[in-house]
């Protein structure tokens, strides 16, 4: 299965992913990686893997489907099967919904429902919550919202600080997401509604 990765920053998801096609672990390999901002240390990591790394910049486009059209068309010029987000800090608009229709997924640092949108780690820190983590969930039109694949939960100590926090909240996110691509790869997961289940 080809995937393509749609990442805005550092990659470390990316990069987990990556390294875990390289180790056989996932039926897959990362066709190409996109990124709407050109200095994405995501798409380095691309590079210097031998992999398509294609900066788009979402302002040479007027407004977001035909961004978004563009995205599709270098996703389908590499045969791309399923969209991974990695730290993609934009919204996913219909265009890029309707072709890749129940194939994109997204990782998101908090135990969704909690915390959704931006600086989900901050937000849980503050909140006081005594358990986080991490969801993977298939992307709908909303902002965090979709079927969820799998979760992990970390504790959240009394000496934390929202970095603290957050490192081992991405520890855990290095672990579910390329298994949660793995799932999907093998033909292993079913979307019902809101519920995921997984086929063995
Ligand atoms: C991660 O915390 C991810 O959960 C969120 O954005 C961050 C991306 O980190 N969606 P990286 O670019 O994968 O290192």
């Amino acid at each position: 299965i080809n995937l393509g990765v749609l990442a805005s920053g550092r990659g470390s998801n990316l990069q987990s992913i990556m390294d875990a096609c390289g180790a056989g672990q996932i039926p897959a390999r990362v066709a190409v990686v996109i990124s709407d901002n050109s200095s994405a240390f995501a798409l380095e990591r691309a590079r210097r893997a031998g992999i398509n790394a294609e900066y788009i910049n979402p302002k040479a486009f007027s407004g977001k489907g035909n961004y978004e059209r563009k995205i599709v068309e270098v996703l389908q010029q590499n045969n791309v099967e399923l969209v991974c987000l990695a730290g993609y800090m934009r919204l996913v608009g219909k265009a890029l919904l309707a072709a890749f229709n129940e194939r994109v997924i997204n990782i998101h640092p908090a135990l969704l429902p909690a915390f959704p949108g931006l600086h989900a780690q901050e937000q849980a820190w503050h909140y006081g919550v005594k358990f986080s983590g991490c969801t993977v969930h298939f992307v709908d039109d909303g902002m965090d919202t979709g079927p969820i694949i799998l979760q992990a939960v970390v504790p959240v100590h009394a000496s934390d600080t929202t970095d603290t926090l957050a490192e081992r909240i991405l520890e855990q996110e290095h672990k579910i997401y390329p298994e949660a691509v793995r799932l999907f790869c093998e033909g292993k997961l079913e979307i019902q509604g809101r519920k995921v289940y997984l086929k063995e």
